[in-house]
């Protein structure tokens, strides 16, 4: 029996499941919402004033619904129990270490998560892939219902990948280009899809939401983000062209934009795609490709890849280049660490591999980012020199600042790395920031802020915007 939906559980609290279901009780205060995790400090931090993640508009929506529809438990199986529909919101992250290192989505989470499921729901429930899987994942996980749960258990798995982008979820999830509901073609199938549309249908336009057979639903997800990042690389690629004949990306992408069949979005350039989905994603593509027999295409989609390695490193060298071959002891403020605005996320920043390849070159690093944790930066780069931490990691030469002014004290270069609105501000004291560095100082702009260069020329500053040649 597919029964109707008056209580969900939500497997994961991360950056996807917590803003989903968040968004979802808000809308639907008649359905019962619970978000379980594994990870107790994850489930108080959501439990407390202090979110664990920072995403525009989030905190009033769980305050609202947090206590009355909304709620937070490590309780797993509690709430797999009690559920009719169950989100599987867990993380994917590449093999490490195996078959497919390096390419292939680790699948451990979701097969531990659906065993849960198949031992713990007596009824069963509807079963909704939310989480990023390579295609016919959802095969592997009625096998492991089928093996494990009891006979008079009823079981019907979805597909419905999310397309939220961090920093705008909750506007993406209050109106989203669209929903995907994939199902399995059989009556039992499109009753369970059926369901989840219904809820959906609550504040989502009816033209939106869009069903669809599940292989289909679970590719789609893989797609969407690899058309996106070779929208990247390729404009990326059009920009180390630019740098060596004089064009401007920004005036080459504007000219393009301007072409319906092209579209207006996704043709920024910069230091190179991060985030914690496109490169797994695309990894997984490649190596879906080479399990099918089919390495053509999966050289296709790992140069989109290799564009944007080759893009975050020409950034690093360009720095070290232009600052005379040499960055050894010079002091360099990094503006922006987060992968992209409004996240404190740092999950494949470009920001990593450019800071890295600077401290390797010498550099004594002043960061500051706006939304992230000096302990994020920490785990990423390794521990700053003259910190108290264990003697057996390597330390590294960078200070966390509180301010841009301050991170550009005594500094021979600033280089921008995320597009934050406050480095964009008029009200940035530019005249202040030069007197304040070493001279001659540098400004190295990898995210198009620098808006009007020939000012800052004016005051004494060297500028270099990626993508634009002189
Ligand atoms: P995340 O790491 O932030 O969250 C996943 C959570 O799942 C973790 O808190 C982990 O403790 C928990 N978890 C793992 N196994 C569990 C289990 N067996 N039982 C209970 N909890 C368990 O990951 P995320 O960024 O939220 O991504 C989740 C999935 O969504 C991935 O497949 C990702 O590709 C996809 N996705 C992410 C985004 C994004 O913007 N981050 C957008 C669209 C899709
Ligand atoms: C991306 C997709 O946009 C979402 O639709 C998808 O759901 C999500 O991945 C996912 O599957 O996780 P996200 O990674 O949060 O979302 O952020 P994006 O806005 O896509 O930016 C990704 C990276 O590309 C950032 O580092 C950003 O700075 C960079 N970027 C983006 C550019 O360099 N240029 C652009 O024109 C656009």
């Amino acid at each position: 029996e597919i029964r109707s939906v008056k209580n969900i559980c939500c497997i994961g609290a991360g950056y996807v499941g917590g803003p989903t279901c968040a968004v979802l009780a808000w809308k639907c205060p008649d359905i019962k919402v619970t978000i379980t995790d594994i990870a107790e400090d994850r489930i108080r931090a959501w439990n407390s004033d202090e979110l664990p993640i920072f995403e525009p508009g989030l905190d009033d929506i769980v305050k609202e619904a947090r206590g009355r529809n909304l709620f937070f438990t490590t309780d797993v199986d509690g709430s797999i129990e009690a559920a009719d529909l169950i989100f599987v919101s867990v993380n994917t992250p590449t093999k490490v270490a195996g078959i497919g290192a390096g390419l292939a989505a680790d699948l451990c989470y979701i097969e531990a998560a659906t065993r849960r499921i198949a031992t713990v729901s007596k009824r069963g429930a509807i079963i909704v892939e939310k989480s990023t899987v390579p295609c016919r994942t959802a095969e592997s996980m009625n096998q492991i219902l089928s093996a494990l749960s009891p006979s008079n258990a009823t079981f019907e798995i979805l597909s419905n990948p999310e397309f939220l982008a961090e920093g705008t979820a909750v506007e993406d999830l209050l109106d989203p280009a669209r929903v995907l509901i994939g199902s399995m073609p059989t009556t039992r199938g499109r009753l369970a899809q059926q369901r989840l549309a219904e809820v959906y249908s609550r504040w989502v336009r009816p033209e939106a939401i869009v069903t669809m057979g599940l292989w289909s639903s679970e590719l789609s997800k893989l797609a969407a983000n690899a058309l996106l990042a070779q929208r990247v690389s390729s404009i990326n690629a059009i920009a180390a062209i630019c740098e060596r004949t004089e064009a401007n990306v920004h005036e080459v992408s504007s000219a393009c934009r301007l072409d319906l069949r092209i579209g207006s979005k996704f043709l920024e350039a910069g230091i190179g795609f991060g985030g914690s989905c496109f490169q797994k994603d695309l990894q997984n593509l490649v190596y879906l490709s080479l399990s099918l027999g089919l390495p053509e295409v999966a050289e296709y989609w790992k140069q989109v890849l290799v564009m944007n390695a080759w893009t975050k490193q020409r950034f690093a060298r360009n720095i070290v280049q232009k600052m005379f071959s040499t960055i050894t002891a010079k002091h360099i403020a990094i503006l922006g660490f987060a992968f992209k605005a409004d996240t404190g996320d740092t999950r494949e920043a470009p920001a990593i591999d450019v800071c890295r390849d600077l401290l390797e070159d010498g550099a004594l690093l002043h960061i500051y980012d706006p939304k992230v944790s000096s302990s994020a930066i920490n785990r990423a780069l390794g521990p700053a020199k003259g910190s108290n931490v264990s003697f057996q990691s390597e330390q590294r030469a960078y200070t966390v600042e509180a301010s841009m002014q301050q991170a550009c004290v005594g500094a021979s270069a600033l280089v921008f790395l995320t597009k934050w609105a406050e480095f964009e501000s008029h009200a940035v004291d530019w005249k202040a920031i030069y007197a304040s560095m070493s001279k001659p100082a540098w400004i190295f702009d990898g995210r198009n802020i620098v808006k009007d260069p020939t000012a800052l020329k004016k005051l004494g500053f060297i500028v270099y915007q990626s993508g634009v040649g002189y």
